[in-house]
């Protein structure tokens, strides 16, 4: 049986939430389940940067502009938020190990990547379900972490099941088919068959 955790945030304590609510805000939030991206900006042969991203969302079609949010924290901060251009990646299921090695700091993240360079020069990541090449249209605070948003220049897709995050690990999707449960994708294959 499962145990409901309610909570309410003290935010009139001095000194912000108690660790405790921060950890039980913070499991509520992870039953919000993501897909998984990797976000790169700079230039493919001077240092480029790139991060894990799960913050990211579809925001307008008209004019067609997605967001993510960076943590003021990340070492890659003040490149990513003054970046003209950057580009969203989203991972599917055979990318595991790559979401991993870019939501570490200090890792050598390009090492041993095939890249290519799209918009603006940033490099690009393959094998991921859907990239959208971005220009940065705007970005706005957002307590520990800046929102950045961008305007969709290029884009393109591929059918493969994507990598989703719930409750702070990795995960995969199933489409729903009238009752029974397959593997993410498979039907829209099929159809194209
Ligand atoms: C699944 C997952 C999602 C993440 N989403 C974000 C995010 O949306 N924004 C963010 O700033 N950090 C996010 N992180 C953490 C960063 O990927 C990590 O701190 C990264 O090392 C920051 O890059 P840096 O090397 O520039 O510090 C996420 C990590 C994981 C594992």
């Amino acid at each position: 049986m499962s145990i409901p955790v309610t909570g309410a945030v003290d935010r009139a304590a001095a000194g912000g939430p108690m660790p405790t609510q921060l950890q039980d805000l913070r499991n509520a939030l992870g039953m919000f389940a993501t897909g998984v991206t990797i976000v790169t900006a700079g230039n493919l042969t001077t240092n480029p940067i790139g991060m894990t991203a799960n913050s990211f969302s579809s925001m307008s079609l008209d004019p067609p502009l997605v967001l993510w949010g960076i943590s003021r924290s990340a070492r890659s901060f003040e490149r990513f938020q003054s970046a003209p251009y950057w580009t969203v990646h989203v991972l599917s299921v055979e990318q595991e190990a790559l979401a991993r090695r870019f939501a570490t700091q200090g890792a050598d993240k390009f090492a041993g990547l095939a890249i290519t360079e799209g918009f603006g020069g940033v490099p690009l990541l393959d094998g991921c379900c859907a990239r959208f090449e971005c220009s940065a249209a705007a970005t706005h605070d957002a307590g520990d972490h800046v929102i950045l948003v961008g305007a969709v220049e290029r884009f393109n897709r591929r059918n493969v099941a994507p990598l989703v995050f719930r409750g702070g690990k990795f995960a995969i999707a199933l489409d729903s088919s009238n009752g029974s449960w397959q593997s993410s994708g498979a039907a829209e294959r099929q159809e194209h068959l």
